[in-house]
């Protein structure tokens, strides 16, 4: 789930008071469960040697090779026993206040419905693919899963103190479109880049976008975009590095600092920024050109 837009302010229709309804999974189509297994193969070819190391043990933890679109009940079981994290559907976008709270209290929202046959590239909406593939392997790592629950601890605090914004930047440049610094080189974990074919290649190998080392005021300030790939990602050293960060900084007084600074525009590089890539933005130009 990303959580750039939440469109209803109560459960719909059929949803608990907490928005989760049914999987419903033995209602999924043959071509459903087919879909599912198209991106599956596609990514799992890509993955190796691109995606964290994390990532890729979460998928084999998690036994998500086997073929078809995961059952949440036996998904939530191993994934239970090994970070206390579980996964329930609810029913497309919720509001940031229940998506705090299942995050809180390790429940991962998924959209329980998939992309058609013609939209295996591009959806507007998180599906099951972005939301199981894309973010819960990374849940069965006991530091992102940790970081995660701080996250919706932090979004219980954020809606208080009136800096949703800026803790939903930290969300999108981590759990998004993070990428991080391993022993070997740059890593992908963002669940946005690693069930994305085309943005799986483009965020470690084009010289367009920019790539930055993770500093948290830095990545609060930033805007980004949700229609295209990223013109910025920014790079941790490791999730105990991000983890520790979230943990002790204390975001009352960040938060005022950081709203009495001016948002930084996407694509800018600014002194003090540690680089690792200035792109060239030759892509998002190209786009804006055409
Ligand atoms: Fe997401």
């Amino acid at each position: 789930m990303n959580k750039e837009t939440h469109v209803l302010d109560r459960p719909p229709e059929g949803a608990a008071a907490d928005w989760t309804i049914p999987q419903d999974w033995a209602a999924y189509t043959a071509e459903e469960h087919a879909t599912w297994d198209r991106l599956f193969a596609r990514q799992a070819k890509l993955l190796p040697g691109r995606a964290s190391s994390a990532y890729l043990k979460g998928l084999e933890a998690l036994r998500l090779s086997e073929s078809g679109i995961p059952n949440f009940e036996e998904l939530s079981e191993r994934l239970h026993k090994l970070t206390g994290w579980q996964v329930v559907a609810v029913p497309g976008l919720v509001p940031d206040a229940v998506f705090f709270d299942h995050m809180a209290n390790r429940r991962f929202v998924a959209g329980n419905f998939i992309r058609r046959p013609d939209q295996l590239d591009y959806i507007q909406e998180p599906d099951v693919f972005h939301d199981v593939f894309g973010h819960v392997p990374m849940l069965a790592d006991p530091v992102f899963a940790d970081y995660l629950a701080a996250y919706g601890r932090g979004g219980m605090r954020a809606l208080e103190l009136g800096a949703l914004k800026q803790l939903g930047r930290l969300y999108w440049y981590t759990v998004e479109f993070g990428l991080v610094e391993e022993a070997e080189g740059l890593r992908i974990y963002g669940s946005g880049i690693v069930s994305s074919s085309a943005e799986s290649v483009f965020a470690l190998d084009s010289d367009s976008p920019n790539r930055i080392r993770f500093d948290m005021q830095r990545v609060m300030r930033t805007e980004y975009r949700i229609d295209d790939f990223q013109q910025n990602y920014f790079v941790i050293p490791s999730f105990e590095a991000l983890l520790r960060e979230t943990v002790e900084t204390d975001f009352a007084p960040l938060y005022a600092e950081i709203l009495a600074q001016p948002d930084i525009p996407i694509a800018a590089i600014l002194p003090e920024d540690d680089v690792i890539t200035h792109g060239t933005q030759a892509y998002a130009e190209g786009k804006a050109a055409s």
